[in-house]
């Protein structure tokens, strides 16, 4: 087969310049491989090294929650604003348009409602699923300190286990019990756990004391959860000092979808996130996009 045809030109070989081998920017996950690289760098912004991840996979264990009614209604136009969403199987086939350009991160554990223990969940969907949905990422909810911390944790194992084998990260999701204790003793543990037995990053909650040693002791990176609906400003101000302490972004649902401008809402969590905006100059954000929408 002919190279270029008629080229008598001579062939550029660079001889001088040393084929880059670059670090990857994200916390721990150098020695990964190139397709979970790939897939991480969908989540992770590679400019800001962070992430907005939108939750909406509350629907699980819950039904439908409030702002989730519809999530073809009233998720879908917020996808743009968002780095990735994260959502469970049936939500995404029926609701979600397959043209979405966005990082998917795929709920693959489940097995109890809000009317049982919730701890009792386990993997509830194959790894060859989440590879046809052409995902990013796959969620697993990983109980330390509850009934079934045994079965979660070794949920997690076998689809860090799964994923390393096909290059899909899994995001090992710290689930706290109803009457244990969310403090920085607590978040340590469940976080590293979670690091030492193999997941690519963690979701875990934020805490105002000592959220800087759950950050610097878990060897991967940390998303927080928003957690239950809270005024804007507060929202925003969790936001901030969790990426000030050395988070690599929000995982972020109902104090953006139960806003009542969700938009607005997850742009200014944007400027916080990818910026480092300040609380207060991302709420005047915030209230002027809601203003200007009405
Ligand atoms: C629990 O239902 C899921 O893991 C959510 O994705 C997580 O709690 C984040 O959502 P929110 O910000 O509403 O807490």
């Amino acid at each position: 087969m002919a190279d270029i045809d008629g080229s008598n030109a001579p062939k550029e070989f660079y001889t001088d310049i040393p084929q880059k081998s670059e670090n990857f920017y994200l916390k721990g996950s150098n020695s990964l491989d190139w397709g979970m690289k790939n897939r991480l760098s969908r989540i992770f912004n590679p400019v800001s090294g962070k992430t907005v991840m939108l939750a909406v996979d509350h629907g699980y264990f819950l039904g439908p929650t409030a702002g989730l009614e519809r999530i073809d209604v009233n998720i879908v136009p917020l996808i743009p604003y968002a780095d990735t969403l994260m959502i469970t199987r049936g939500a995404l086939r029926t609701m979600v348009p397959a043209d979405t350009q966005k990082a998917i991160v795929l709920r693959v554990t489940g097995g109890a409602s809000i009317l049982t223990e919730l701890s009792n969940e386990d993997l509830a969907v194959d790894i060859e699923d989440a590879i046809r949905l052409n995902v990013c990422a796959m969620a697993v909810q990983v109980y330390v300190g509850s009934e079934h911390e045994h079965q979660t944790i070794l949920s997690m194992t076998r689809m860090v286990d799964m994923g390393l084998r096909y290059g899909m990260p899994t995001l090992a999701v710290t689930a706290v019990g109803k009457d244990m204790v969310r403090d920085a003793k607590y978040f340590r543990l469940a976080t590293r756990i979670c690091a030492e037995l193999g997941a690519q990053y963690v979701k875990t909650y934020y805490i105002s004391e000592g959220f800087e040693t759950v950050t610097s002791s878990c060897p991967v990176p940390i998303v927080i959860a928003g957690g239950k609906k809270l005024p804007e400003i507060d929202a925003l101000t969790m936001a901030y000092r969790a990426i000030q302490e050395g988070a690599a972004g929000v995982d972020m649902g109902r104090n953006i979808f139960q806003s009542t401008a969700p938009i607005a809402m997850l742009k200014a969590v944007r400027a916080v996130v990818h910026d480092n905006e300040t609380p207060e100059k991302a709420f005047e954000m915030y209230t002027t996009l809601k203003s200007e929408k009405k």
